[in-house]
């Protein structure tokens, strides 16, 4: 099968360029003079598919995702929070329910600035392909705006700053949590840090695996449910409202990260050995841990009809439907006790992403062009 155009021709249509910028690397790209062949498009390691231009897409997952993201589209200050002000000042909420929201608030108002400084920062750079950087753009402002939600929700509704701010330092079950992600962040944006060896290869997709399957796949839904809680009984309807449009925006994140460690699976066939995928089991068992311990910290006494033991479950049940999305058994077998979190992420507006298989991606075979 052809796959690209000859030497020849390549050579002929090629503006002539000093030898020394040829394929130079501008800081920590680089930007190719030759007509590059789109088969060497990769999502690490493949500088010589080109960086920079999008099309011949070959990643359409990552294009399909960021096209839904954009109809997705949302701001927070869309979004009125009249009746949570004053439910907040009422006496009809419990100590329990205010412990709740301002736990989760308290995580939040962190945990997605985490998620966007390791995208940025850290995981940004060694993406060679250009329609999953096109995505991690589209994702990276996703993350602004919740950030801006948790913000504007904490402002509007008047609760106190200092102490939801400072969650993340004061509240052991919280910092453990963001300690898991950081601590893979770092080795990472170490400058010495390459994807150049399998070691390096290795610790690029733990990094994937934490943040992609465990933080945004995990980490989030014991306060995803729990805010969903509170829409059920008409409670923080604002609030909750916020949470719904958040919770649509992270499981595609979540979609796009496994579309995106499965094609990396399939590129680098050396990556995925049995031990890894023990290494990633017990990643996930450590992540399902502290989130199990964190959903107890949040609702000690049970509210809103969760309660410890379904918290343990639903986290047990997701955790599950990952590894299986990964190619990797399900481990706890635990039943769903929410069958109504599936249902309510359905906003009626746009497809439904919540725990669905985005799309197919195209990596096998040859592409011309
Ligand atoms: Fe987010
Ligand atoms: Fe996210």
């Amino acid at each position: 099968m052809s796959t690209t155009t000859n030497t020849t021709e390549k050579s002929s249509k090629t503006i002539k360029r000093p030898q020394e910028i040829r394929n130079s690397f501008y800081g920590d790209f680089k930007m190719t003079h030759e007509r590059p062949n789109v088969n060497d498009r990769r999502i690490i390691n493949g500088e010589e598919g080109d960086v920079v231009q999008l099309s011949p897409i070959k990643h359409k997952f990552a294009w399909d995702a960021y096209k839904a993201g954009n109809a997705n589209h949302w701001l927070p200050e869309e979004i009125s929070m009249q009746k949570d002000i004053e439910l907040w000042k009422s006496k009809d909420l419990t100590d329990n329910e205010r412990r709740a929201i301002e736990m989760t608030m308290g995580f939040f108002t962190t945990a997605d600035s985490i998620v966007a400084n390791n995208l940025v920062l850290a995981i940004y750079k060694h993406i060679t392909s250009p329609e999953c950087r096109m995505y991690l753009l589209r994702q990276a402002f996703e993350e602004a705006v919740h950030t801006h939600s948790y913000q504007y929700i904490v402002e509007s509704v008047g609760l106190d700053e200092s102490k939801i701010f400072n969650m993340y330092r004061e509240i052991e079950s919280i910092y453990k949590k963001d300690m898991f992600a950081v601590s893979l962040t770092e080795g990472i944006l170490n400058p010495e840090f390459t994807t150049s060896t399998p070691e390096g290869r290795q610790k690029f997709m733990e990094n994937l695996i934490i943040f992609y399957v465990i933080t945004e796949g995990i980490f989030f839904y014991s306060s995803f449910a729990m805010m969903l809680s509170f829409q059920r009984q008409n409670k923080m309807v604002g609030t909750a409202e916020q949470f719904q449009y958040i919770m649509r925006d992270e499981s595609m994140h979540m979609n796009f990260g496994i579309d995106m460690i499965n094609a990396i699976k399939d590129e680098n066939p050396d990556l995925w050995t049995p031990e890894f995928q023990q290494k990633t089991i017990e990643m996930v068992r450590n992540g399902v841990e502290l989130e199990i311990e964190y959903g107890e910290d949040v609702i000690p006494d049970g509210i809103l009809g969760l309660n410890k033991d379904g918290i343990r479950e639903y986290v047990q049940h997701i955790a599950d439907r990952r590894v299986e999305r990964l190619g990797l058994k399900a481990i706890y077998g635990s039943p769903n006790p929410y069958p109504w979190m599936s249902e309510a992420i359905d906003l009626g507006k746009e497809k439904n992403f919540f725990e669905t298989r985005v799309t197919e991606y195209q990596v096998g075979g040859t592409l011309e062009w």
